[in-house]
């Protein structure tokens, strides 16, 4: 592992073994025990989208790794005034030992890669949140005790979250069925990606539009916006396309009876899921906030240390 663009280039070792670090580092995180494994290490976070979990959490991550995460607004830097994301690769590796960046294209994140000599984490992009899907999947693991075997069920847009989250069950042997209105599927590539990848470690995907095929039998109901960051001059048409879409009480009454609710945050209450789900006692989003730090900390001390 030399970035961390997408969960696609991982091995299921790779996810096993982020997986077994940040359970460690979150238990010695609770008992007070240190983990300085990044001691002296300066993180970059170049945001050009807004963020509360991702910033919050890779800043607060770092000090507690021995480092330092320094937030660059992308209107603050050069970048955002025209400077090529090629010179920012390579100023920027001449300072920091890593780069995180949430932008809109996945090939500026490639780019930054390609020209960076320190690691690249991919903190968002329109195509892609593999940080979250690893978050969530730990999440999954925690309360369930495994993922082979499980069945997520995706409702909503074939966004992003969606992308990663077909990448990452299909790596760790976990069935998904994703539901979506026509036109708003996942990516064409990533689904063939994530079946590729399902070939090899058994996780049964399933591409549907319909919500309650998705939801039957689900241990796990996953949902997301339906208007991501950059789409908010679409939001009229999208609540109408997507209001089929929302997960209810009574949609998620169509899995199974111990299934955990999940979404990436931040929520829209009344359209994309109901407070009734949200605020439930089966609702493990604040779990799954949390975990985003603990599973991005080993992504780091993985890459950077
Ligand atoms: N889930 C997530 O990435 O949240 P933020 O946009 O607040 O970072
Ligand atoms: N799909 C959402 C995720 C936010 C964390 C967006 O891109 O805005």
């Amino acid at each position: 592992m030399k970035h961390f663009l997408s969960v696609y280039d991982l091995s299921p070792r790779d996810v096993d073994e982020i997986f077994q670090l940040a359970a460690k580092m979150k238990k010695e995180l609770k008992e007070g025990v240190k983990h300085p494994l990044l001691s002296g290490k300066v993180l970059a976070m170049i945001f050009t989208k807004p963020s509360t979990r991702t910033r919050v959490s890779f800043e607060v991550g770092m000090h507690q790794l021995g480092g330092h995460a320094l937030f660059l607004n992308s209107n603050d830097i050069q970048l955002g005034r025209g400077e090529p994301i090629s010179d920012t690769a390579k100023v920027l590796s001449r300072y920091v030992d890593g780069i995180m960046i949430r932008t809109f294209k996945q090939s500026d994140v490639e780019e930054l890669a390609k020209y960076s000599s320190v690691p690249v984490i991919n903190g968002l992009t329109d195509l892609m949140h593999p940080c979250q899907a690893m978050a969530d999947l730990f999440t999954v693991l925690e309360y369930k005790g495994k993922l082979k075997g499980l069945k997520m069920a995706y409702v909503g847009d074939g966004n992003n979250v969606a992308n990663s989250l077909l990448h990452a069950c299909a790596k760790v042997g976990m069935d998904i069925a994703v539901a979506t209105p026509p036109g708003f599927e996942c990516d064409e590539k990533i689904a063939a990606e994530a079946k590729s990848d399902a070939e090899k470690s058994g996780a049964r995907i399933t591409i549907t539009h319909n919500p309650e095929e998705a939801v039957d039998n689900a241990d796990v109901v996953y949902t997301d916006t339906w208007v991501s960051m950059g789409q908010e001059a679409e939001k009229e048409k999208r609540v109408a396309i997507f209001k089929d879409y929302q997960v209810n009480e009574r949609l998620f009454s169509l899995a199974k009876e111990d299934a955990i609710f999940l979404h990436c945050l931040p929520a829209y209450r009344g359209y994309e899921v109901t407070g009734e789900v949200i605020d439930g006692p089966r609702s493990a989003v604040i779990d799954e906030a949390e975990n985003r730090m603990h599973v991005q900390k080993a992504i780091m001390a993985i890459l950077m240390g």
